[in-house]
């Protein structure tokens, strides 16, 4: 099956390459929240293929919600995290597959295919990046942590919009950066390159694969309170492990 899932992401993620040298349609979800013809016809190529192999299985996809099945396996979808950056030519988004056996992540795969770089992992057996194994960084504080996060579409109109943490954390972390995927976020985290990544207002298509390739590689993940993380979860905070306190703190602080 990870076979199967880097197949898939190595094909959307070429089809997406190929599709950033032509005009890009965009047909608005709501004012911010786009989706382009790229976003669906990436899923297109993951769920027919799914579904062709796995009829059984059920899929959870951004852009066509859930589809039932009986075997207890459910795939998770992200087929471009990163629309935006995609449809303005700003070059960082992914594709992203997550598998999950009766709510436990199985496997996850989270591909940029810019760079040509295949972020992976199975329960227990460790990340890679490449065929290459990743761990978490050793940064031991906030102060010389570089942190990831993101802002919610619905941050204009809602009041939960991470801007009060991220206005908090500017003057106690060392740097923060707001890349534009979440998926590739959380993975940066698992290869050591950030320290670690929080937001608020993500779905499971953002964070299930890319979730698991962070606890493989080492990290730790929770929600902003430090209890355990699921997919469901609207918070997240995904960082190296020994960062992790003093992170939930200085959110807290923030609220
Ligand atoms: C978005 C990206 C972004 C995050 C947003 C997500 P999309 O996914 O992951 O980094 O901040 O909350 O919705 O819409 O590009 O698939
Ligand atoms: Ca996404
Ligand atoms: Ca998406």
């Amino acid at each position: 099956m990870l076979d199967f899932a880097i197949n898939l992401a190595y094909r959307a993620g070429a089809m997406l390459r190929a599709a950033t040298e032509h005009e890009r349609r965009v047909d608005s979800k709501q004012h911010h929240d786009i989706v382009t013809d790229a976003d669906k016809a990436s899923e297109a190529l993951i769920l027919e293929a799914i579904r062709t192999r796995y009829p059984d299985h059920a899929i959870l996809a951004e852009e066509s919600g859930a589809q039932m099945g009986q075997s207890g396996y459910t795939w998770i979808v992200d087929p471009l995290d990163g629309t935006l950056n995609y449809f303005h030519g700003f070059p960082f988004f992914s594709v992203s597959i997550g598998l999950r056996h009766n709510g436990a992540g199985v496997l996850g795969v989270v591909y940029d295919p810019l760079r040509n770089e295949l972020f992976y992992a199975e329960r227990e057996r460790g990340a890679f990046v490449n065929g290459r194994r990743i761990r978490v960084s050793a940064t031991a504080t906030l102060d010389q942590a570089l942190l990831t996060t993101g802002f919610p579409y619905r941050r204009f109109s809602h009041p939960d919009n991470n801007l009060r943490e991220f206005s908090h954390l500017a003057l106690r972390a060392r740097e923060i950066r707001r890349a534009g995927s979440a998926a590739l976020d959380i993975c940066y985290a698992a290869a050591g390159r950030s320290d670690g990544h929080w937001e608020v207002a993500l779905s499971p298509w953002d964070t299930a694969a890319a979730t698991l390739i962070l606890q493989e590689a080492g990290g730790a993940i929770t929600d902003y309170n430090g209890a355990a993380w699921t997919p469901e979860s609207d918070r997240i905070v995904a960082t190296n492990g020994i960062v992790h306190a003093e992170l939930l703190r200085e959110l807290a602080a923030a609220l």
